[in-house]
């Protein structure tokens, strides 16, 4: 084995850049007294662009990372009581307004996945780029670490997760030689899951992308239930929208747009984008991480309000 490919490359933090900010801003289109949610608040892109766009609508925005939300509270602080940041995940976000008394809002934005800020922190563990803890929880405050979840899991369980979640071909030797690591005290930081990942599959091939990806892609899904999330929401996007809303989602790989793409089927939904918006030429060479970005947009129908009309007349 070359010893060089064990070795973590040297890599540039890069900043987070908001993906698709004008597809996002033109679907959603803010009118006043409008109130829209953004689910995935990260950097506040997304809110700031809907704040500027819609001068006179308000803007809640959840994460489920404290880190987010306190970074986004300061960025929005210029727009006053018209952002709300919220400390809250997919499924605590119809509660958190049932309570504040907004029964149904005028648009909502998803941007899937995680943000730079999360995946250019080591200490954050998400990451084979820079060393740190197997943590890759996006929300420090509960829920088993990465580590954790290894830990509980059997060779075999580990090998579906990664199989499942990463699409990796070779899930059963990787799992085996985590679980081997694991035992041998060696499985404490993202270099070490790295590392028996390399041991498993073997070293990058020139040009191709790092071996360890899959794996991690799937450990940080599974940590984060990120499948499972996604699919609360898609169901909690029919009943929070009002009718002739829209709703925005933005995923980076196929087992989330899979999910995005059943969302908009059935009379509940118009949907706007038969096939996926991609990002422009431009924002792609400018940011690399929009390049997999692929952003479906559908309306909430009006055909219950129709209904209900209709019976009125009887
Ligand atoms: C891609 S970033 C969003 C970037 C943001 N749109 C911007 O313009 O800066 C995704 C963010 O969503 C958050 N997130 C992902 N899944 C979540 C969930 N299930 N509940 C709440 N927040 C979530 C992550 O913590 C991360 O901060």
């Amino acid at each position: 084995m070359n010893l060089g490919e064990l070795i973590l490359p040297e890599v540039e933090p890069q900043m987070h850049l908001t993906v698709m900010r004008s597809e996002i801003v033109e679907g959603l289109s803010p009118q006043p007294g409008g109130v829209y949610v953004d689910c995935t608040a990260g950097g506040g892109g997304h809110s700031e662009a809907l704040l500027e766009a819609g001068p006179l609508s308000r803007v809640v925005a959840f994460d489920r990372d404290v880190e987010a939300v306190a970074r986004v509270r300061e960025r929005l602080t210029p727009f006053g009581e018209r952002a709300t940041v919220v400390h809250a995940d997919f499924e605590g976000i119809e509660a958190w307004l049932a309570q504040a008394g907004i029964a149904q809002v005028d648009g909502l934005v998803a941007d899937l996945g995680i943000s730079s800020f999360q995946l250019d922190d080591g200490e954050r563990g998400m990451s084979f780029r820079f060393s740190g803890p197997l943590d890759m929880r996006m929300d420090q405050t509960r829920g088993p670490t990465a580590q954790e979840l290894i830990a509980s899991h059997s060779a075999d369980e580990l090998a579906n997760i990664i199989y499942r979640l990463g699409e990796e071909r070779r899930s059963r030797r990787v799992a085996r030689c985590i679980k081997q690591a694991e035992e041998a005290g060696e499985l404490c930081t993202t270099a070490d899951l790295r590392r028996a990942v390399v041991r498993a599959v073997g070293p990058r091939r020139l040009g191709g992308v790092d071996p360890a990806t899959k794996t991690f892609q799937a450990l940080r899904i599974a940590v984060n239930d990120e499948l499972g999330q996604l699919t609360s929401l898609v169901a909690m996007s029919a009943r929070i929208l009002k009718p002739g809303a829209v709703a925005a989602f933005i995923s980076f790989h196929s087992l989330e747009d899979r999910i995005v793409k059943r969302a908009f089927v059935g009379d509940e939904w118009e949907r706007l984008t038969k096939k996926p918006m991609l990002p422009t030429e431009a924002e792609r060479a400018e940011n690399p991480r929009s390049r997999t970005a692929k952003l479906r947009l559908g309306r909430r129908s009006a055909a219950e309000e129709a209904d209900a009309s209709e019976g009125d007349d009887d």
